[in-house]
C-alpha cells in the first residue's frame, strides 16, 4: 500500500483530488468508482474547482457509486444519489446519464445488484475506486462479519453504522436499516483503489489495515490483497 499522511482534512482532500485527476487526465473516458459520506466531500470540491478552472474534463467520464440506502427515493435529500448530484455531478461537466447509483427503489433488489455488476464489467471495469472507511472497518456497506459477500448485494446495516450515520438524519430511527452495496469483488477488481481516511475515530481501523493482516472482522484489511492501493489519511487518523 502506498501511504500519504497529510496534515489535515484539507490537505488530504487536495492530495486525493490530484490522484483522481491524474487518472482522468491520462484516460479521459475512464470509469470512476465513487463513495459518499463526509470524508470525500472536500475531494469532490477540489475536483469541481479543477473542472471550473478548465483543468479537468469530465465529458467522457463514467461513474459507478458504491452504495445506496434501501429503501429510499432518489429525490430524498438523504439518498446517496441526491448527495452525489449535490456534491459533485451538478458541479462538473459530466453527462448525468454516465453517472450510476444503485436504485434504492428497485422492486427486485437481486436483479438490480446483478445488473449493476454486469454494467460495470461492460463499461470495462473501474479504473480507480474511491473508498472511505467506517469506524468498524466497513468499506461500501460491507460490514464486519464471519463472511463477506463477493457480489453486489442487499446488506443489513449494523447498529454501529446506523448510529454513525444518524448524524445526517433527525434520529437514528430514520436511518434505513438496509443498503444496496457493491460487494468485495467489484471493489477488488478495480484497477486502482484510493482510500481516504480522516479523524481519530478511524485510527483503529486504519492501523489494523496497515498492519497487513486480513480479517473479515475489518473488511478494509482485504485491500492488502490488492496490488495498487493508495491510502490518503490525515494525522488525526494516523496518530489517533
Ligand atoms: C459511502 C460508503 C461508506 C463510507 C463510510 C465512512 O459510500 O461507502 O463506506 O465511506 O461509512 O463514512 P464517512 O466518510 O461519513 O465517515
Amino acid at each position: 500500500m502506498k501511504l500519504y499522511v497529510c496534515k489535515n482534512y484539507d490537505e488530504m482532500s487536495a492530495k486525493a483530488a490530484d490522484v483522481v485527476a491524474s487518472v482522468i487526465t491520462l484516460k479521459p473516458d475512464c470509469v470512476l468508482g465513487l463513495a459518499t459520506g463526509s470524508t470525500p466531500v472536500g475531494m469532490y470540491k477540489c475536483l469541481a474547482e479543477m473542472n471550473k478552472a478548465g483543468k479537468l474534463d469530465f465529458a467522457g467520464v463514467k461513474t459507478y457509486n458504491l452504495d445506496e440506502y434501501y429503501p429510499i427515493k432518489a429525490s430524498d435529500p438523504q439518498s446517496y444519489r441526491y448527495f452525489m448530484n449535490k456534491n459533485l455531478f451538478n458541479n462538473i461537466n459530466i453527462d448525468i446519464e454516465n453517472t450510476h447509483v444503485l436504485n434504492g427503489e428497485a422492486p427486485d433488489t437481486d436483479a438490480e445488484c446483478a445488473a449493476y455488476d454486469k454494467a460495470i464489467e461492460a463499461a470495462g471495469g473501474i479504473d480507480i475506486q474511491v473508498l472511505g472507511i467506517g469506524n468498524n472497518g466497513h468499506i461500501g456497506f460491507n460490514e464486519p462479519a464471519d463472511e463477506l459477500v463477493a457480489a453486489t448485494h442487499v446488506q443489513g446495516l449494523t447498529e454501529s453504522t446506523i448510529e454513525a450515520n444518524s448524524r445526517f438524519f433527525s434520529s437514528a430511527d430514520e436511518v434505513p436499516k438496509h443498503a444496496l452495496t457493491m460487494g468485495m469483488a467489484p471493489i477488488m477488481k478495480a484497477k486502482r483503489i484510493i482510500i481516504l481516511i480522516s479523524g481519530k475515530g478511524k485510527h483503529a481501523a486504519l492501523k489494523e489495515m496497515l498492519s497487513g493482516g486480513i480479517t473479515t472482522k475489518n473488511p478494509a484489511t482485504i485491500l492488502n490483497l490488492h496490488s495498487d492501493v493508495t491510502v490518503v489519511c490525515d494525522e488525526d487518523a494516523y496518530n489517533g
